[in-house]
């Protein structure tokens, strides 16, 4: 495809994925279950006393790292292609090795069952990552406020509670994953536990759904106070779990960014309305088109737009860097707030090196729109930044590669595949 690899290309080198711009997309894409939707449902499987199966889960390196997790703890995971089953009953350990923690931040997950079930969590600092410093301090003040005692020493957090008590909780941010962490804590705790200020995000609907079919009592789960009756005990269940919304929004922006035209199965369009309603902002066209399948049309002159990432319902910060690589190519000049994360603004120096004419300052970007990007070297730094590279070198003049492609297999299950089975010139190299 004409893209000179570096003579000297070094065997640590990470993955690369070689792309060959500027042809529109066509065809149908299959949207994938949803990472966000799946993780903290696995972590879920230890508040149960016996087997759970996923009939259906995407290949994707996340999920094989919360796998490896819950496996250290001493539960029993077997793939059975496309499914998963898990043992549930008993773990040995409370403790997830540093090097997995390390790896994938959501492994804080476990911590709300392991204390539920076994009354003590040890978890290495998850630390920061690439898009922020993203504290727990929202996990651990409800953890404690459920009687759990907390200890930070040597790089870890050690949580203990021979019972847990239903407590009234506020959340001073509504975060995905300290909702997630304290529903699953408080299934089992004595008493009714409050969540105020709890997320929104169809995920925690999603496990919510997953708890109640083991046995448990969550109500209003998607409205922002949820009220869990904790139960004695949760047994195993098979149930399967919502579409990706953020992949599926994906998709949509990179048919937009290419003037293609796509039709995405297996999706909930009520899950992606910040999406579709920003999108036809920019003057792409929308149809749903009968059960779980939207029809995305990009037109020949990009608008520019004013985003501002919101919690759920709002429009998701998950999405922006994708949408940045695609008013990159407006006709004018987009404003982007990104108010979720300190530091998602990654992409922006590769999407500069492309052509684009981006200025952040803080948590703002300025995105004036240019004519054409153009197809060079870049490389990604996180999951989102990965996906918005990958569209703006769909749309670019010439050919792109793009190393750090292991970022992006963490969260878009065959990726490439399905970019080809819309007729991306897309390839990788080892
Ligand atoms: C979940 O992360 C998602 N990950 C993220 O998706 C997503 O961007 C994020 O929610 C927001 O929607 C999973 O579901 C596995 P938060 P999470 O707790 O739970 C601050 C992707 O690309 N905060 O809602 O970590 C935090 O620093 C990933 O798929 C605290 O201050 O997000 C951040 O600024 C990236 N204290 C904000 O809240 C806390 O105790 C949102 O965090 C917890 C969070």
């Amino acid at each position: 495809m004409g893209v000179k690899l570096r003579e000297t290309e070094s065997p640590s080198e990470m993955g690369k994925i070689i792309v060959s711009g500027g042809k529109p997309l066509n065809g149908e894409v299959e949207i994938s279950p949803s990472k966000n939707g799946i993780l903290p449902v696995i972590a879920a499987s230890l508040l149960a006393e016996g087997p759970t199966s996923i009939p259906v889960i995407p290949n994707l390196t996340d999920v094989d790292t919360i796998c490896e997790v819950i496996s250290s703890l001493g539960v029993k995971v077997n793939r059975q292609p496309p499914g998963l089953a898990i043992s549930g009953g008993q773990v040995n350990s409370v403790e997830p090795p540093y090097e997995l923690v390390r790896k994938m931040r959501a492994s804080i997950l476990v911590m709300g069952p392991l204390l539920a079930r076994q009354g003590r969590a040890v978890i290495s600092l998850p630390g920061g990552c690439a898009i922020g410093s993203r504290p727990i301090d929202l996990h651990l003040k409800g953890l404690a406020a459920m009687g759990a005692r907390i200890t930070l020493g040597a790089g870890k957090i050690e949580a203990r509670a021979p019972t847990l008590r239903g407590s009234r909780i506020y959340l001073d941010f509504p975060s995905v994953g300290a909702t997630e962490n304290l529903m699953m804590a408080a299934s089992l705790a004595q008493g009714i536990t409050y969540i105020e200020n709890a997320a929104l995000e169809p995920e925690i609907v999603n496990l919510a759904d997953f708890i109640n079919d083991m046995g448990g009592r969550v109500e209003g789960a998607g409205t922002n106070v949820i009220r869990i009756t904790g139960v004695r005990e949760l047994h195993g269940v098979v149930r399967s779990v919502i579409p990706d919304r953020i992949e599926a929004g994906t998709y949509m922006v990179a048919a937009a960014a290419t003037g293609g035209s796509i039709t995405l199965k297996n999706v909930r369009p009520e899950h992606l309305q910040s999406i579709i309603f920003k999108l036809r902002e920019t003057g792409t066209e929308i149809q749903e088109e009968g059960e779980g399948s939207l029809r995305v049309t990009g037109s020949s002159s990009l608008q520019p737009v004013h985003l501002k990432t919101m919690p759920y319902p709002g429009f998701p910060t998950d999405m922006q860097p994708q949408f940045v690589a695609l008013l990159s190519r407006a006709g004018g000049t987009s404003i982007v707030i990104e108010t979720i994360f300190e530091n998602r603004y990654l992409h922006v120096n590769e999407l500069v090196r492309m052509g684009a004419r981006i200025k952040t300052e803080g948590r703002t970007a300025i995105v004036d729109g240019v004519p054409a990007l153009t197809g060079t070297r870049v490389r990604a730094t996180d999951l989102r930044a990965g996906a918005a590279l990958v569209i703006a070198a769909l749309s670019a003049t010439g050919d792109t590669e793009i190393s750090g492609s292991e970022h992006v297999d963490r969260g878009y299950e065959n990726l490439v595949d399905k970019l080809i089975g819309l007729g991306a010139a897309i390839k990788r190299e080892p």
